[in-house]
């Protein structure tokens, strides 16, 4: 018997971070996907006190859903406690309904996590508290701000403003601006409900001119929210342009997008390949701490 950890590929580094630092030992799973899209599992039994997945809801969503259900389904055959670490909870941003008729996904995949057993949830920076709200296991959300803000510091700016370009990330953006010690600002995002086509109304925006700007959000998907704040604050006359970001998930082309629009460098947290900046490993392994002490 002992603790494991098993994530997936893409997370593995992440996985060997955190297994090091809780002594715990590391196991893998196989996956092939077949001609249709089903994905076909292969886990090592093992005899387990606890077992811990690691392992982010990321694109393709869908797949990476059923994974990480069937992983915790099959967990629970060899070990009573099983903790999802979902670095990144895709359909976090289904989280009300905002024309009638529209389902609560994030209902769903909290139903289902539960359903084939988990023990408790850890994620970070979900996408809002509503989310967090349909998670009926204890569960715990790490923020990754404090992370974000010393990497801000590393990278020296005089007198930056921290950008949100909506007003989901305004507390997001105080908060890292009263550590940082800098102003922030919030620019208005429009996303039409029916296309989910977005567009940030132009502001004119004095104090900006010539100063650096760090323009945070939770996730970057299609890269198309930073675009559209990128084109408003270079109207402005900004200085350099830095964008940090907890979950880059950077559809396609986004990233190449993103940096011709000009931005000097995208900085995130490693929840999608376990390779990124921000490393959260010592903020995961405490969290694991701290829930295992709930359960
Ligand atoms: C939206 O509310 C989120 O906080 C992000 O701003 C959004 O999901 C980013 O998506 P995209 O990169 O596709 O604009």
């Amino acid at each position: 018997m002992g603790n494991f950890i098993i994530s997936n590929k893409e997370l593995q580094h992440l996985a060997m971070k955190v297994a090091y630092k809780l002594n715990y030992e590391l196991s893998t799973y196989e996956l092939r996907v077949f001609a249709d899209g089903e994905s076909k599992i292969t886990i090592k039994q093992i005899n387990a006190d606890r077992i811990i997945l690691i392992h982010s809801i990321n694109p393709p969503v869908d797949s990476n859903l059923i994974r990480v259900a069937s992983l915790i389904h099959e967990a629970k055959k060899y070990s009573n406690s099983v903790i999802a670490v979902v670095p990144y909870m895709g359909y976090a941003r289904q989280d009300k309904m905002f024309l009638d008729g529209e389902i609560i996904t994030i209902e769903v995949v909290a139903k289902l996590l539960e359903a084939v057993g988990v023990s408790a949830i850890i994620v970070l920076d979900i996408h809002s508290d509503f989310a967090l709200q349909k998670f009926n296991v204890p569960i715990i959300n790490v923020s990754v701000v404090p992370a974000i803000v010393e990497h801000i510091n590393k990278l020296k700016l005089a007198n930056p403003i921290i950008v949100s370009p909506d007003f989901g990330g305004s507390n997001r953006a105080r908060s890292i601006s009263e550590i940082v010690g800098s102003e922030h600002l919030v620019l208005r995002k429009h996303r039409d409900k029916k296309t989910g086509r977005i567009k940030i109304r132009f502001n004119k925006i004095n104090h900006i001119n010539n100063r650096d700007i760090v323009l945070v959000d939770d996730m970057i998907s299609t890269g198309n929210s930073i675009i559209n704040a990128v084109e408003i604050l270079k109207k402005n006359k900004c200085g350099k342009i830095f964008v940090v970001c907890t979950h880059a998930i950077l559809i396609g082309d986004a990233k190449d997008r993103i940096i011709k629009s000009g931005v000097e460098k995208i900085i995130s947290a490693n929840t999608i390949t376990g390779h990124e900046d921000i490393d959260m490993s010592s903020l995961i392994s405490k969290s694991i701490k701290d829930i295992i002490s709930k359960i």
